[in-house]
């Protein structure tokens, strides 16, 4: 590295880039093509008198922004515990404990609202970043995993035979009318209101005929249980 000062600015040399500085009073950074670094190092030598005008002493300069860390002295922890969620089911929880500092509100990911509750309902199973802020707006985050629990329920599991049987053909990975695939184990739960209205309720589906009052039962009993993959 190569070192020059011209009047108050630094000039160091590296291989390609050149860093240009004025001295401490005067912060100011500024990287500069070879070229005008020469020229600037020709002026330097010859008995030309020469100012940066950011530089110069009779120009106030730009002060030197220095961000402020919120988080200075600060050693905050942040520890989500995730409730699993019902697989197909949005219904985890993340509760979220946060150390270090006072007057925290959380969000789930980047694009979350923060709220003072520190606990979120809802979830679905996934991978999910928790964030708290401090009364000052120091922001920290951490890596949440809501787990799922993929267990089939007996009453799912019967649904998903039954439509296995008499509802596929119709709607599958290949085929799907009404904009419906029962081969997607979760659509069964998701679209369970849909199914309850045309398989039990009117008798629409399958379209060859209405099922037997035993095979609707099977779908009326697992959407009183709660409708859920687990059910
Ligand atoms: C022989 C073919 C066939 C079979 C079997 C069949 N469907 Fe359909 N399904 C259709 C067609 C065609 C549509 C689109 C027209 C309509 O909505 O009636 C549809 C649409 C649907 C829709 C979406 C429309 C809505 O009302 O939300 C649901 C839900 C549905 N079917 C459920 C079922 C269920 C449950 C079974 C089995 C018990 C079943 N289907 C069996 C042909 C079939």
């Amino acid at each position: 590295m190569q070192l020059f000062f011209i009047g108050h600015i630094l000039i160091r040399k590296y291989n390609e880039a050149t860093l240009i500085e004025c001295l401490p009073i005067f912060y100011k950074t500024i990287f500069m093509k070879k070229q005008l670094v020469n020229l600037l190092l020709l002026m330097a030598t010859s008995a030309v008198v020469f100012t940066i005008s950011s530089c110069s002493k009779s120009s106030p300069g730009v002060a030197p922004v220095t961000p402020t860390d919120l988080c200075a002295g600060k050693t905050i922890v942040i520890t989500p515990v995730a409730t699993d969620a019902n697989a197909c089911g949005g219904n985890g929880q993340i509760k979220v404990t946060a150390t270090g500092s006072t007057g925290f509100t959380y969000k789930l990911n980047s694009g979350g609202t923060y709220q003072a509750d520190d606990s979120f309902g809802n979830v679905a199973a996934g991978s999910y970043t928790v964030f708290a802020k401090d009364k000052d707006g120091c922001e920290k985050s951490v890596a949440a995993t809501v787990g799922s629990t993929g267990t089939a329920g007996p009453l799912f599991t019967a649904v998903k035979n039954l439509m296995a049987a008499k509802c596929q053909s119709c709607h599958n990975n290949t085929v799907q009318n009404g904009g419906m695939n029962w081969e997607i184990e979760c659509n069964i739960v998701t679209n369970s209101d849909r199914i309850k209205v045309r398989a039990v309720d009117l008798g629409t589906m399958p379209q060859s005929g209405p099922l037997s009052q035993t095979e609707k039962n099977i779908i009326s009993d697992w959407i009183a249980a709660g409708g859920g993959f687990a059910n």
